[in-house]
């Protein structure tokens, strides 16, 4: 886990002291090649196959395929704007800070980003026909993308279907659906993905919530507080959160969800028109339960940290405006991912841990957070995040509402916290999985010793 400490000062200090590594990833330059010695063929084919195609490619969510030479001859110009930023693939975290270690990282490394623009600035050379790779195989973007590790669903849950006019405001769609459970199950796994005619190209975010009658133990009433200042919707029943370019959501070993007889999904659908009528929209919900009678020892929960809760959101036009917000934990936490939530004047959102003995740590940041992209961070199972119970998350968030921002509707607005996308969010999803103390310290010992035994290891073999 590659950590970097941040300065002890006053939280205003810590604003300043984050803003300035906004930038410190900056664009990539090309690398120093000379005209032609990179080849479309050999070295940006690969690269594009891997990193681009799945979703540029017909009847995906990209608009327009980068499967040929000439298609990537084409949107040259295009692709060396988003790679260089960045932007393309969606990968917005700071590569620079906090933990780097991620299950679904899609990120280019600084030597592909190189190739691809040394491509573009040493005139966009095809090369030899022998060296292009054939073509790749993508599985179906409309089936589940977890169907490869666990095969179908063992429960899909539809919601009613919805029909969205060509143009009309922003819908929000909350039907309820029973889940049809008659005994306790343990979830592993759990995926959102829109369904029905063209429902991909209108359906901005899911919210599912799973509700169902719960006698706490004392340890979820625990959980339940689990946070000191809760946010409306950090209760027990928020069971998944989807949104464009999100994938779905697997606990680790040992942890999982719980869904009980008499449950239901009540959705919360954001639809966002496209000039085009589309009927019958719906989304699915497919869960992959634990084996009958097993049951992980943890239990795990989608929380929402807010950036705004004290204060609320405040976005005067014309300004960057920052916001923060304090939560402390009251049990021992793995952290299993990190996603930050804004809407189109969100320009970057931190994570930071104070310690109980008050160091500090940043956890992660976003630094180039684009709107239409909500991407779920999810940490590597021995890289993700453990905390101590009284651990303070700080949560950050910066909202550009200049018109530097290109995504910004209107410069000229006063903006606070609502629905539509052009009010303005932020908050963290992050998945919780609370652990008894003695789990954590046993947690936290096995990963002091792989990190010792690391060490040693790269100790040996300098000498
Ligand atoms: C997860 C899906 C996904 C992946 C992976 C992806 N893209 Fe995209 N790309 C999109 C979508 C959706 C859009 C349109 C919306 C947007 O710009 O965010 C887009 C837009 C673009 C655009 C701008 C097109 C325009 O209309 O101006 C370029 C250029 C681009 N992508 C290049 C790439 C390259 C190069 C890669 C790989 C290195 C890549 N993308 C990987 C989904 C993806």
């Amino acid at each position: 886990m590659r950590q970097t400490p941040i300065s002890h000062k006053l939280a205003a200090i810590a604003f300043g002291a984050a803003l300035g590594v906004l930038s410190a990833a900056g664009p990539v330059q090309a690398q120093e090649n000379g005209p032609g010695e990179v080849t479309f063929n050999r070295d940006v084919a690969p690269i594009l196959q891997a990193n681009c195609q799945e979703c540029h490619q017909e009847g995906s969510i990209a608009p327009m395929p980068l499967l040929t030479y000439r298609d990537a001859y084409r949107w040259a110009s295009g692709i060396r704007e988003k790679v260089s930023n960045r932007v393309m693939p969606p990968w917005h975290l700071d590569p620079t800070v906090g933990i780097q270690e991620f299950r679904n990282d899609r990120s280019l490394s600084s030597e592909e980003i190189g190739t691809i623009l040394a491509w573009i600035d040493g005139g966009r050379v095809e090369g030899d026909p022998a060296d292009l790779p054939p073509p790749a195989e993508f599985p179906d973007p409309n089936e589940w993308r977890l169907l490869d590790e666990f095969g179908e669903p063992d429960l899909v849950i539809a919601s009613e279907p919805y029909t969205l006019e060509a143009e009309t405001m922003d819908k929000w769609w909350r039907p309820a659906t029973p889940t049809g459970i008659t005994e306790p199950r343990w979830v592993k796994a759990i995926e959102i993905k829109p369904a029905g005619n063209d429902a991909r190209t209108i359906t901005h975010h899911v919210l599912a919530f799973l509700q169902q009658d719960e006698e706490e133990s004392p340890m979820s009433a625990g959980i339940v507080e689990a946070s000191t200042r809760g946010g409306a919707m950090g209760g027990p029943d928020l069971f998944m959160e989807w949104a464009v370019g999100k994938e779905g959501e697997i606990f680790p070993e040992g942890a999982g969800k719980v869904m009980l007889p008499g449950s239901q999904i009540r959705w919360e659908v954001h639809l966002h028109a496209m000039g085009k009528l589309i009927e019958d929209s719906y989304v699915e919900l497919g869960v992959w339960f634990y084996p009958k009678g097993e049951e992980p020892r943890n239990r795990t929960r989608l929380a929402f940290f807010g950036a705004s809760g004290r204060t609320g959101l405040d976005i005067p036009p014309g300004e960057i405006a920052v916001t923060q917000d304090f939560h402390t934990l009251r049990w021992p936490a793995r952290l299993e991912n990190f996603q930050p939530h804004m809407h189109m004047r969100g320009k970057a959102m931190s994570l930071e841990a104070i310690y109980p003995d008050g160091r500090k740590e940043l956890i992660n940041q976003v630094d180039n957070f684009q709107w239409n992209w909500h991407i779920n961070y999810i940490y590597e199972e021995d890289a993700a995040p453990l905390l101590p119970a009284g651990t303070t998350l700080v949560i950050t968030a910066w909202h550009d509402n200049t018109p530097e921002n290109p995504n910004n509707p209107d410069h000229e607005q006063w903006v606070d916290y609502g629905d539509r996308t052009v009010d303005e969010m932020a908050h963290l999803w992050v998945d919780v999985t609370y652990l008894d103390p003695e789990e954590f310290e046993a947690l936290v010992a096995t990963r002091e010793e792989a990190r010792r035994a690391a060490e040693a290891a790269t100790n040996n073999s300098n000498h």
